[in-house]
């Protein structure tokens, strides 16, 4: 896929998600809105794994990093003193002849959809979603839609070091829904006004931040492989000075060869003390470290790491989609890793009959509990395997009438295919033996 993108892998895996529950444009029903998405019985799986996968690599595997879920309805102080009410903004042009809106960078001097040169002069949209909080709806009442995750974790700074003892360098790690009035959202969920962001803001001492910076880079690239994009699928692309967000003295971002090419996945970005100085100024408080045994007082400067979960969703999808052949017969098979698949086990018993019910639902309640199982009791037992792998199921366990005679069932793979029986009894231990998870913890990050 690296050298050419296959154009019609996009629209494969956008039916695909649509036909099997993955995700849906949402209200459908009126005709759609907008770009919306909702997240089907197996996407709130998948997007679950993703946030889930993010958060034990940043949060739970490491002892230098917590957790925050702050409110995403939040008052213009933040933003006034965030400088997103000034900046947050994408320059918009209208195509006079169709009058299509589009982002001034992202067409090259002609209507993506007529093709007519006659353009507006690029002027400044603003991106965040304005409401008002409570009944009057007057300029006292206005509040924003939070844009990203990150200013929670600068204006909790000071609760969050009172309340854990945390010291530079320490990170606030938040995963949560964010909004953005884009001027053209698309391609699925690649862009989207309503999306969800997972966000580290790791605070060290300035002289530190450009180690930081490398280290969180590295780091990120090793989580996206190590959960299945491809090596050449990812790369990394600095900022131009022209491109950096009003924040930011240096970004990388991590990009996806996406079936259109080369896109935004993740930023990985030094914030500097922009944030917490603005606030601090903002607010009279003082946001500074004061270390004790340096007798040293300093504004910590911030490496973010930034990845939208649903976009993350979208290239481990993009990536784990295949199509092979299986006894003579095409099949489609999401390759996702264990740990991001909706179900981890399928348990299928060969026939509807009672008896073989019985011993799959006992199947079932063993593994149950620590797996996410799908039991499908419906159709050819050829065509259940093709539909599990379809949505990227890795194990199927088959239950037929040996295994009211043997107490034992069949282990299929779902990249090889390949079978063995197992003893009901060893089958929670033959499930544990294929679902490793090689993440180490992280004890003294440097
Ligand atoms: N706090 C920094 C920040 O928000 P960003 O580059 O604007 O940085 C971070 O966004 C990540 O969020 C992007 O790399 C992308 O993965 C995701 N993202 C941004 N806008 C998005 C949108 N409209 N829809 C889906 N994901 C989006």
């Amino acid at each position: 896929m690296a050298d050419a993108p296959d154009p019609s892998l996009f629209e494969k895996v956008v039916n695909l998600c649509k036909v099997r529950g993955i995700v849906f444009p949402s209200a459908e029903l009126y005709g759609g809105f907008r770009s919306t998405y909702d997240y089907g019985p197996l996407g709130v799986l998948l997007l679950r794994n993703v946030k889930q996968a993010w958060w034990r690599a940043m949060v739970q595997l490491r002892d230098d990093v917590v957790g925050l879920d702050a409110a995403i309805l939040s008052p213009p102080a933040i933003w006034e003193a965030s400088g997103h009410l000034q900046n947050f903004t994408d320059p918009m042009v209208d195509c006079r002849s169709c009058k299509e809106r589009w982002r001034a960078d992202q067409i090259e001097g002609a209507c993506p959809s007529c093709g007519s040169h006659d353009l507006t002069e690029a002027r400044a949209f603003h991106l965040m979603f304005r409401t008002f909080a409570g009944p009057v709806e007057d300029e006292a009442h206005v509040a924003y839609l939070r844009p990203e995750t990150a200013q929670g974790m600068f204006v909790d700074f000071a609760a969050v070091l009172r309340a854990t003892r945390k010291r530079p360098p320490f990170g606030i790690a938040q995963v949560g829904k964010a909004f953005r009035n884009e001027i053209t959202p698309g391609n699925f969920i690649f862009r989207t006004r309503e999306f969800e962001l997972m966000e580290l803001e790791y605070f060290v001492p300035p002289d530190e931040a450009d180690t930081w910076f490398e280290y969180w880079l590295a780091q990120r690239q090793a989580w996206h492989l190590e959960y299945g994009i491809k090596p050449e699928e990812l790369r990394v692309r600095f900022h131009e000075p022209d491109e950096l967000s009003h924040y930011s003295s240096r970004t990388a971002d991590l990009e996806f060869l996406y079936p259109w090419g080369w896109g935004e996945l993740e930023g990985v970005a030094n914030r500097t003390d922009f944030d917490l100085k603005a606030h601090a100024k903002a607010s009279g408080e003082s946001l500074e470290y004061f270390d004790q045994g340096s007798g040293e007082r300093y504004t910590p400067f911030v490496i973010e790491p930034a990845l939208g979960a649903t976009r993350s969703m979208m290239a481990f999808l993009l990536s784990a989609y295949d199509e092979d052949e299986v006894g003579g017969e095409r099949r489609t098979v999401l390759r996702l890793d264990w740990r991001l698949a909706p179900y981890q086990v399928a348990v299928l018993p060969l026939s509807k009959k009672p008896e073989l019910e019985a011993v799959s639902r006992e199947v079932l309640s063993i593994v149950q509990p620590h797996y996410m199982c799908d039991l499908d009791v419906t159709q050819s037992i050829g065509r259940r395997y093709r539909r599990q792998d379809e949505v990227g199921t890795p194990w199927c366990v088959t239950v037929d009438f040996e295994t009211l005679e043997d107490r034992a069932v069949t282990v299929r793979d779902r990249d090889t295919t390949e079978q063995v029986r197992v003893p009901i009894d060893g089958l929670l231990d033959e499930v544990r033996r294929r679902a490793v998870d090689p993440a180490v913890p992280v004890r003294s990050p440097a």
